[in-house]
């Protein structure tokens, strides 16, 4: 695992948009698996301005890692992210855009039709975010670091992070997620975690200096040699 420390979010935007520009430039049939929340916003940004002034993105698949169960339109879906701050905002669609359907009511049979897409789309480059408890994806503290596409409850923490992220209430806040596991997100090629913020500086430092565990998840990524941490300065303040 790499380290790249940044000042602040505009600059860990723009590195790790960088990773995936470089993707798409470099690669014939570029597999992008993308992930939602504050911290991808800027991203976003830098990358649909890209596109609407010429980068051609007409043979790269877009992916995503999660998604929430309720219904597909809901404020806080990851498609309904992915279309408000991607795919409605470029007027050039990518090759194929996969999203996890978390309104099934049969959560075995979209994970089964979701890991065939995996399989036959291996990806270049998985975006991470990183939770105030150390998850990636929805994969919670306590999951096995061998844990394969599942349906995962989401700890309390992660449940406020939601509801404040999309301005929603206790009622309405989704409990549960289809989250890749650790394996299918090992498989890219490159995987990026991002983070920025003091509220993830706990986190970054059981990350960067603690013991690699399943209780701090993202320490995964201390295993993996394509793996890429860009931390900003509020995010890396509680380090050694
Ligand atoms: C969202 C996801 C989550 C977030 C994490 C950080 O698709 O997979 O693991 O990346 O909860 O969320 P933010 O970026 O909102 O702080």
């Amino acid at each position: 695992m790499k380290t790249i420390f940044v000042k602040d979010y505009d600059e860990m935007s723009k590195k790790g948009y960088e990773f995936i520009k470089e993707v798409i430039q470099t690669k014939e049939e570029p597999v992008i698996s993308m992930t939602t929340g504050g911290t991808p916003r800027g991203i976003f940004k830098l990358f649909v301005e890209d596109i609407n002034n010429g980068l051609d993105i007409r043979d790269t698949t877009i992916m995503n890692l999660d998604e929430y169960i309720g219904p597909k339109e809901a404020v806080y879906t990851v498609r309904t992210f992915m279309y408000e701050n991607l795919y409605n905002k470029i007027h050039v669609q990518p090759k194929n855009i996969f999203l996890i359907d978390g309104s099934t009511n049969n959560p075995a049979k979209e994970i089964a039709r979701y890991k065939a897409i995996l399989d036959q789309h291996p990806r270049d480059i998985q975006i991470l975010g990183l939770g105030t408890n150390g998850h990636i994806g929805a994969n919670e503290p306590g999951t096995p670091f061998d844990s394969t596409m599942f349906l995962a409850k989401h700890e309390e923490s992660t449940i406020q992070s939601t509801m404040k992220e999309y301005g929603i209430t206790r009622e309405e806040v989704p409990t549960e997620m289809l989250t890749l596991g650790f394996t299918e997100i090992f498989e890219a090629e490159k995987v990026i975690l991002l983070v920025s913020g003091k509220h993830k500086a706990k986190a970054v430092k059981a990350l960067l200096e603690g013991e690699i565990t399943p209780d701090c998840p993202a320490t995964a990524l201390r295993n993996c040699d394509n793996s890429i941490v860009i931390v900003d300065e509020d995010a890396a303040s509680l380090l050694e």
